[in-house]
């Protein structure tokens, strides 16, 4: 246990290096704001909103990520164009990979709300065994982002799937059996009314071999606190320092966070029953 005022650190899950832990949700997010002072900050560093793609190097090869700038005018309509918090942990992953800290080569991995996929798709490139999912009509963008930046073949070790997954549903046997490895969400934490239901979806995808990464965009500070507090009372979180993410691809607009399930300690054998 770390003393009062110290931090605690520790590695979470899969991943190999140390984070630090999330112990009151209010002062984390009072933190987070303080000392990354996001409003403060240019938001979409990464993308271009009103571009038709966003091009990005990643895992050696050029991506090419369709965008549909026209779509976000509809009502509800939030993943037709790449947000800055899917850019940091798509290239976290990359990182983290390159530097011996995570293994997705051969992992299963689930990514939920993946609008136009560049994390799932980097996940995939990565060797991962990806299942990118999203709202039933958010899919044929999706779709078309695997298939142009992943079906042609060369460099692709891992494989990726493009299905339906609606936050808070009863999930199907393909998500759950066998748990995933990894589960993955950038920028799913900024409705209020979607919380519960996210936080389903994540208590049914996860084992007790889960590792989950979170990029959130410092938007909206009563969300992300209701958020915290919901998860914390059921996973261990940790936010993961700038540090270790990739150079190139930090911001303090964004948060990463690593969560693992919580699981009751087993009592030891009651004697007097022997
Ligand atoms: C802000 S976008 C982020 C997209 C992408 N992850 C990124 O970083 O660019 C949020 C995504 O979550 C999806 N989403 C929102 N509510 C959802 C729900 N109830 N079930 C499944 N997906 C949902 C949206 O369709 C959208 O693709």
């Amino acid at each position: 246990m770390a003393e009062e005022g110290e931090e605690e650190v520790m590695e979470l899950g899969a991943y190999g290096a140390a984070v630090r832990l999330v112990e009151d949700a209010a002062a984390e997010v009072l933190l987070l704001w303080a000392l990354n002072d996001p409003a403060a900050r240019r938001h979409n560093f990464f993308v271009r909103h009103a571009a038709l793609t966003l091009p990005i190097d990643s895992c050696g090869r050029h991506l090419s990520i369709l965008q549909s700038p026209s779509s976000m005018s509809t009502p509800g309509v939030t993943g037709a164009v790449m947000w800055d918090s899917g850019v940091v942990l798509g290239k976290f992953l990359e990182h983290a990979v390159d530097s011996g800290k995570l293994v997705l080569k051969e992992k299963k991995v689930v990514e939920l709300g993946s609008g136009c996929g560049l994390v799932g798709c980097i996940a995939a490139l990565l060797g991962g065994d990806v299942i990118l999912t999203d709202l039933p009509d958010r899919l044929k963008l999706l779709r078309r982002n695997v298939e142009s930046n992943l079906l042609d073949g060369g460099g692709v070790r891992g494989n990726a799937n493009v299905r339906e997954l609606t936050w808070g549903d009863e999930l199907d046997s393909e998500f759950v059996d066998p748990l995933p490895d990894y589960v993955l969400g950038s920028d799913v934490i900024y409705s209020e009314g979607a919380v519960m239901d996210l936080l389903s979806t994540l208590r049914q995808l996860c084992g007790s071999s889960t590792t989950i990464f979170l990029a959130g965009e410092l938007r909206n500070d009563v969300v992300l606190d209701y958020f915290l507090e919901a998860a914390m009372k059921e996973f261990t979180i940790g936010l993961v320092d700038q540090t270790q993410w990739h150079p190139d691809y930090r911001s303090y607009r964004v948060a990463l966070f690593i969560l693992v399930k919580q699981f009751p300690k087993l009592m030891p054998e009651d004697p007097d029953h022997i």
